[in-house]
């Protein structure tokens, strides 16, 4: 299906992009005296019921963080069964994702994972790749930094091809040539910036496109991540006063 974008969708007020660190499955898992891996489950079947509720909304781009560079120093199972759970999740829900007017894609690095994960995300993003109701980004085995050195690394590669002096280098998304080498270069700046389960930190989510994204953090377990949840950091961001750097104008300043 190829849903047209809801009416809404660039509203004053509601975020174009969030972008989202799924924290807590674990915890979650553990308060019902249960493995991990069913916290993780269960943080599937809220990535896709958010999708879905952030594109009711108005919200353009979600992106996700699933699964972080660091993440693989968990312990050899928890990296299995994560990996495992991605292809499950993928014949689970693809479908769905599908019909319901969700592009999906991949952002991180794909040289570490089995060719059965890539061919996965080959598929799902092949099948979403006309829909424009929301775009689905999920980040796995993405982290800032290595973001950051790739980019660096794409840019240092064509200087040298064309030539250019390192003052050619222009930091700006879009026009310039650092953000176009970043692998979220096909989504705005993320707005909102939310985290699940307690924690204030970015763990390495988002390090340059977060510059000037407004953060929400709950405490709220992703896999009870909701409509309440999700309309209360809505609303948060609704009341926020993004300056940029630059002051209010007077007439503004007058009216409060
Ligand atoms: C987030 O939940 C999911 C991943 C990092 C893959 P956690 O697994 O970090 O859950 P907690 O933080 O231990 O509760
Ligand atoms: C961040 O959560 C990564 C993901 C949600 C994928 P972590 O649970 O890995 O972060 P830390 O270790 O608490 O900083
Ligand atoms: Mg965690």
């Amino acid at each position: 299906m190829n849903a047209s974008p809801p009416p809404h969708a660039g509203e004053p007020g509601v975020p174009r992009h969030v972008a989202v660190v799924m924290d807590g499955n674990g915890r979650w898992a553990r308060s019902r005296f249960m493995p991990r891996f069913f916290g993780h489950k269960a943080g599937v079947d809220a990535l896709v019921r958010a999708v879905n509720l952030f594109a009711d909304r108005g919200v353009e781009y979600l992106s996700v963080f699933a699964f972080s560079s660091e993440n693989w120093k968990r312990p050899s199972e928890e990296v299995s069964g994560l990996m495992s759970l991605v292809l499950v999740a993928v014949a689970k829900y693809l479908g769905k994702l599908a019909k319901d007017g969700v592009r999906i894609r991949i952002v991180g690095d794909r040289d570490a994972v089995s060719d059965k994960l890539r061919q996965a995300w080959e598929q799902a993003e092949a099948l979403t790749r006309e829909n424009t109701r929301i775009t689905l980004a999920v980040c796995f085995n993405y982290g800032g930094r290595w973001d950051m050195v790739q980019a660096a690394r794409r840019a240092a590669r064509q200087a040298v091809a064309e030539g250019w002096s390192t003052g050619q280098i222009d930091e700006r998304i879009g026009e310039g040539w650092l953000g176009d080498q970043m692998a979220l270069s096909f989504a705005p700046d993320p707005d909102l910036f939310i985290r699940t389960g307690g924690e204030m930190r970015i763990s390495n989510f988002m390090l340059w496109q977060s510059a000037y994204a407004e953060f929400h953090f709950t405490d709220c377990l992703w896999p009870d991540f909701g409509a309440e949840e999700i309309d209360r950091a809505l609303a948060a961001y609704a009341q926020r006063d993004r300056r940029f750097g630059m002051i209010r104008a007077p007439a503004a300043q007058a009216a409060g």
